[in-house]
């Protein structure tokens, strides 16, 4: 069987050719977080289904490329739509573009996703700055035998999220007036929402968002020495004592309003940076 790295290599080989420079940023879009996409100066676009060991992305809001081009200048690489366990992938299927970011040259990445609310304080549309994790998939993209060549068998998770990064992205929401938390994302598995009973479990582990995605992509990161940047929309609120059913079309234009606050404040992170 071919080694994780000979994957990458694989990958690398196919996308190296058709880049005319290397990023040195790596974007992930989460669910109908897409409008950044347009302000992206883009070279190129390549379908997930091209790029070799890329699963195939089969959430119809995915629009599944990869996205070559500046951002204010910056080279950059973003992916229109992630991969997530839910859907049946591994965890080293859900993190391999991290892998290959990574080999192009990514030294920073940027995480956004759609995220539940618990935290009372937290408002439909708001972006919450992930400071920290809990993974509570039940599954850890590290799990088997580790190669050296990507990263040391035991990674330190003391900052998973750059503390830097939290502060630039405080430093420039303020600027913007654009209204930001900072707090704990919890992830799940999905594909079904929580019930009451969990989130309230949830929460008083102490998560403030909960989603179905980014920690897989934050361990790996961080495995590979990248800094990572994690921001969430909270698209639903999730007060156990105060559900209300959650209907997708609503998240999805509640992660829309949250998109386009992502599509002023990551731009201004990266001219900054
Ligand atoms: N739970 C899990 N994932 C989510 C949620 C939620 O309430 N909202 C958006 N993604």
């Amino acid at each position: 069987m071919q080694g994780l790295v000979e994957k990458i290599n694989d990958a690398v080989e196919f996308l190296n050719p058709q880049i005319n420079q290397y990023p040195q940023i790596g974007l992930i879009l989460g669910t109908g977080l897409g409008d950044l996409s347009q302000q992206i100066n883009q070279d190129i676009s390549i379908n997930y289904e091209t790029i070799p060991h890329f699963p195939h992305s089969t959430v119809e809001s995915h629009a599944g490329q990869l996205v070559f081009g500046t951002l204010n200048g910056t080279p950059i690489v973003a992916m229109e739509g992630r991969f997530h366990y839910y859907e049946g992938y591994s965890m080293k299927e859900v993190t391999f573009p991290v892998r290959v970011m990574k080999a192009l040259g990514v030294e920073t990445l940027i995480i956004t996703n759609a995220a539940g609310g618990m935290n009372p304080n937290y408002q439909l549309a708001d972006i919450m700055i992930i400071e920290d994790q809990i993974n509570l998939m039940g599954d850890n993209p590290l799990r088997g035998i580790n190669d050296d060549r990507l990263g040391v068998r035991f990674p330190d998770m003391s900052e998973p999220y750059d503390q830097r990064l939290i502060g630039l992205a405080e430093e420039m929401a303020l600027e913007l007036k654009i209204r930001t938390q900072i707090g704990s994302f919890v992830a799940v598995t999905g594909p079904n929402l929580e019930t009451r009973a969990e989130y309230r479990m949830l929460r008083q582990m102490g998560a403030d968002c909960v989603g179905m995605s980014t920690v897989p992509e934050c361990i790996v990161a961080n495995h590979a020495s990248m800094k990572v940047l994690g921001l969430s929309v909270v698209t639903d609120i999730c007060l156990p004592d105060a559900l209300e059913p959650v209907e997708i079309s609503k998240i999805l234009k509640v992660a829309a309003e949250g998109g386009q606050k992502l599509a002023r404040l990551i731009p201004q992170i990266i001219a900054n940076l």
